[in-house]
């Protein structure tokens, strides 16, 4: 029987916790408390029907965990009932859970190699001008929407502004990152997963071959003139990756942000009367309400036996659950003042040799969203009539999938919309004759049609 969470009681007999009903989605707190008052800090979870798995929800035994690369991998092609033929093919999880040849699968050696092609990669992008970029994009998209007094911030801007930085970082044509969006958001959900990765990979394949023939100053060129020496099929998996772990998270960051910004009084008056700034304000997100909430995945390499006496079998998917051990953290003894604003302890970027390589990034995109937004609407409330918050159904992120809100008309203040800047985009592709289109217009202005 799984743990229901309308009912306080978890019985001996209840194996899992279902990780992607409604009734989860609602109050994920509520069920992470009774998995850990249940079972301690490894809980049997139920991914999806018929998919299961561990939740751990534990701070200290994530971080022991994530250090301990003895004995837990991150290679799923060790996955026990994966490789037994209990998973379906047509799982939606698979789509983040199946194994690819990239830094986030792999150990050691091999773990180490493609870490520091990532890294250097990375490192060679002009943060000063990236941010620049952020806050110039921010007010485009911005403009966008100011005249007409209702947005939706979920798609019309958390969305689309981690998108267009990594474009413009990736050396991606407007096209391109449209579609890279759209299939990355199906893998996301869980949803028609194979199709997603396929359509994903088809565009990551042709924009690496442009950039063999045309190298760019771009963070896919650094890629792939690295040292490490990525074979194609590498740089190809670690665009899928790296765009897709760029995009979805901050976006959700993003989304989570501006939401506690409108349901929360005392939240939202710390940041307007300065007694929090921006950075520290989300901080307190990653806190309570981080992104990535079951991922990424390890494989115990052998038998982990438990303190309550249960036993992890070798080849089980144990999901790092970050938001469920900073709760646990949070409600320690002094736990207030350790999950307070400044506070940078908590989980949500990861912890050991995988930790997440663009922390730095990620809160700049982050922060520069909220701070512009807060300037240029600051009256702004939840839509009239907009329901309860619509969560994606997914046991790895916490992602809403609308955020509707109203506010005072505003004039634009940008006459030109930054990604206009280059006529045309370094890798558009013009040579092999495919037409350059003002892409990232098409899809405001189809974002707006859709409202
Ligand atoms: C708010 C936004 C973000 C959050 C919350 C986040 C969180 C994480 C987490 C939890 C991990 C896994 C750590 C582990 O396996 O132990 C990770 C890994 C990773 N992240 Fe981020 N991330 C964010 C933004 C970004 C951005 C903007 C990029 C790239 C442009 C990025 C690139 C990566 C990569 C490449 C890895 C794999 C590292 C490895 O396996 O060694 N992330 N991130």
């Amino acid at each position: 029987m799984p743990i229901d969470p309308e009912d306080d009681r978890v019985t001996d007999g209840c194996p899992y916790a279902e990780l992607y009903t409604p009734e989860f989605q609602r109050d994920p707190k509520r069920v992470y408390d009774r998995m850990r008052d249940a079972y301690g800090p490894a809980a049997p979870a139920m991914l999806e029907p018929g998919v299961r798995g561990w939740l751990v929800v534990d701070y200290a035994t994530i971080v022991a965990w994530c250090r301990d690369t003895a004995t837990f991998s991150r290679d799923a092609r060790r996955w026990n009932d994966w490789r037994d033929g209990l998973v379906s093919d047509d799982a939606g999880v698979l789509g983040m859970m199946e194994y690819r040849p990239n830094v986030l699968f792999a150990d050691g050696d091999e773990h180490r190699r493609l870490r520091r092609a990532v890294t250097d990669a990375f490192g060679k992008v002009d943060s000063a001008e990236t941010a620049a970029y952020t806050a110039r994009t921010a007010e485009a998209l911005i403009d966008g929407f100011c005249q007409l007094g209702e947005a939706d911030i979920v798609e019309e801007y958390a969305r689309v502004l981690p998108l267009l930085v990594m474009n413009r970082m990736f050396g991606f044509d407007e096209e391109s990152g449209r579609r890279f969006t759209a299939a990355l958001a199906a893998v996301v959900d869980a949803a028609d997963s194979g199709r997603a990765n396929a359509e994903l990979e088809r565009i990551a394949s042709e924009i690496v071959a442009r950039k063999r023939k045309h190298p760019g100053d771009d963070a896919t060129s650094w890629l792939m003139e690295h040292r490490a020496g990525l074979s194609d099929e590498e740089v190809l998996q670690h665009l899928v990756l790296v765009v897709g772990a760029g995009v979805e998270p901050t976006a959700d960051l993003i989304g989570n942000a501006v939401r506690m910004v409108l349901i929360d009084p005392e939240f939202r008056g710390d940041i307007a009367e300065g007694r929090v700034d921006v950075e520290d304000a989300l901080e307190h997100v990653l806190w309570h309400e981080p992104p990535m909430v079951g991922y990424p995945v390890m494989f115990p390499v052998s038998d982990v036996p438990l303190a309550n006496g249960a036993v992890m079998p070798a080849g089980s998917p144990v999901l790092l659950g970050y938001a469920a051990a900073n709760r646990s953290m949070a409600g320690a003894p002094s736990g207030e003042a350790a999950a307070g604003t400044a506070n940078r302890a908590h989980l949500s970027f990861g912890v050991g040799p995988h930790r997440c390589p663009a922390q730095d990034l990620a809160t700049m995109i982050a922060t520069t969203a909220l701070r512009v937004l807060l300037r240029r609407l600051p009256e702004m409330r939840p839509a009239a009539g907009a329901a309860e918050p619509e969560w994606r159904p997914s046991p790895f992120a916490r992602s809403l999938a609308r955020l509707p809100v109203s506010f005072t008309p505003q004039a634009p203040v940008q006459e030109e919309a930054p990604w206009k800047e280059r006529a045309v985009p370094p890798d558009s592709g013009e040579e092999d004759g495919v037409p350059v289109r003002e892409t990232l217009s098409d899809l405001l202005s189809m974002l707006r049609r859709k409202r």
